[in-house]
Formats: C-alpha cells, structure tokens, sequence
C-alpha cells in the first residue's frame, strides 16, 4: 500500500544534519543526526559527559559547529538572516541545566526578562503575564517578589519552566529540568511537563537521566553514545534493543526492570 504523500511543510520541526563539535582537540558531536517532530516529547539521553547538553546548546546556536547543519521550522539557521533567527528564537523556550534563573532578579523580573527582549508591552501587561505563567506552572503571585535564592529546588524548576513558556513558544529544550529534585517532586514535575505538552500542543526536547521521566512523559528516545546518535524509537524499542549501552541503561540497576529484579531477590 502506497503511503498518503506528506502534506507540505510537514517536516520534521528540528533537523539536525551531520553535526560536528568540540572543543580543542575533543570531538564531543561526530556526525550526529536527529530530527524532532512536531508535537512530540523527545528524550535525548547519553552518558555523563557525552555531550547532551553540547547539542542542545549547537542546535539553539550558543555552541559553534565546526561541520553540518541545523533548521528549526525549516529554517537553516546559518543560512538565515539575523532577523530570521531572531524569529525562530522568539518561537522556542529554554530551561537550561544550570543557572536556570537569575540569582540578583526576582521571580517576577525573571519572568519579564525574555518578554522584555521581544515585546514592547506596557509594565501592567508583563505583570499579568507573568502572573499567567506562574499559574500555568502551578505557583501563584506570592512567589513574585522572591528571589531564587528564596524558593525550593521544585520551586525553582517551575518558575525556570515558567519563563521558559514566557514568549508561548512551539519548542521547549529542557535540560535535566528533573535533575537535583527528590522522587516525589520529580514524579509532579513530570506529570506538569505532559500535561503542558498537551494542553499547549508542544514539542519538547528533553535531555535527562532519568528514566521515570522517559517511562511517563517521552514519546520517543534518542541515545547519544560516543559523539553518535546510536539509536531513535520508543521505550519498547529501547528495551528491545542488543546494545550494550542500552541494555545496561535500560535494563540496568537503575531502571525499572533492574528495581524488579533487586525486589524479587530481597523477598
Ligand atoms: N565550554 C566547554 N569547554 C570545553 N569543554 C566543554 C565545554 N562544554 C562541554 N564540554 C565538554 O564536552 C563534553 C560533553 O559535555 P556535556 O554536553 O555537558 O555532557 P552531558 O551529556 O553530560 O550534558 C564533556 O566532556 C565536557 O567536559
Ligand atoms: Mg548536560
């Protein structure tokens, strides 16, 4: 049966070709490939070190590529003209994995800082949105006027998810937003992360280690391993999967299979 051809401009939202980076004399991306489709949540996950956060930060082009090339809504973003990428930039939110806010801004300011960048709105305006935001993520105003330095790990995540959704963007890049919170408050921040994607309809790439997560939320997982994306597909097909490195991540102590087997070996 012939495959219905693809309506137009239906690529996939992110197109990474052929990356290459590093620094120095250290290759951390060799030829790497991947495409993220709109709508979906992408689990990109890697070993400690294996440059996960370095391809997140080649494809919103805070890390130069020495080879390949990156569109984002069909944009090549070398190719664009800076008022170009600074629309693509104005569609796509970021939480990045360390210093996910400001230290010396309040939450509020926080918040208002990439509105403030974009749009020309009224203070009045910035205020109520920020408001909205903080709502969405499930905070309310109180926390307005705190410094980061003030709020809890969980806290913290929310209000940087909070700022990262500030423009309404299509694509959220969440770097290990679950890292460094207990079980618990991972486990909530997870389900906030699925109930976003689906109420607002985005596509989220999300790096992390953590394998809840990629049960709960991911609808699909892309593995990093030496410089190369090695593998793309669902969880079944991760766990399906002959690779070493998989099977020692997937199946591994830490994972669900490996807590069921340490389970059945205690009783
Ligand atoms: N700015 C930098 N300068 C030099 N080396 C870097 C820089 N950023 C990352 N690296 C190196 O690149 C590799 C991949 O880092 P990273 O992407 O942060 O790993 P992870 O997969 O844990 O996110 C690591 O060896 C790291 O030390
Ligand atoms: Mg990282």
């Amino acid at each position: 049966m012939a495959l219905a051809p693809k309506a137009k401009g239906e690529g996939p939202i992110i197109e990474v070709r052929d990356i290459v980076a590093g620094f120095g004399d250290h290759v951390v991306l060799n030829h790497v490939d991947l495409d993220v489709h709109r709508g979906e949540v992408l689990g990109f996950v890697g070993g400690s070190g294996a440059g996960k956060s370095v391809l997140m930060r080649t494809i919103i082009g805070l890390v130069p590529k020495r080879e390949g090339t990156i569109k984002v809504f069909g944009v090549d973003m070398d190719a664009a003209t800076f008022d170009e990428r600074q629309a693509v930039e104005r569609r796509w939110g970021i939480l990045f994995q360390q210093g996910a806010l400001f230290s010396s801004l309040t939450v509020m300011e926080n918040l208002q800082f990439p509105v403030r960048e974009y749009l020309n709105v009224s203070q009045r305006l910035l205020d109520e949105l920020a408001v909205a935001k903080l709502e969405m993520v499930g905070l309310d105003a109180s926390v307005c006027d705190k410094l980061p330095s003030e709020l809890s790990g969980g806290m913290t995540k929310r209000v940087a998810l909070a700022r990262a959704l500030a423009l309404d963007p299509e694509i959220v890049f969440l770097d290990e937003p679950t890292s460094g919170l207990d079980p618990i408050g991972a486990g909530d921040f997870d389900t906030l992360i699925a109930t976003l994607q689906r109420t607002l309809g985005l596509t989220v790439f999300m790096v992390t280690h953590d394998l809840d997560s990629l049960h709960t939320v991911c609808n699909r997982i892309a593995v990093l391993f030496e410089g190369k994306v090695i593998a793309t597909g669902t969880m079944a097909e991760m766990l399906a999967s002959k690779h070493p490195w998989l099977i020692s991540y997937f199946h591994g102590k830490r994972s669900r299979a490996g807590h069921a087997a340490d389970f059945e070996a205690r009783a």
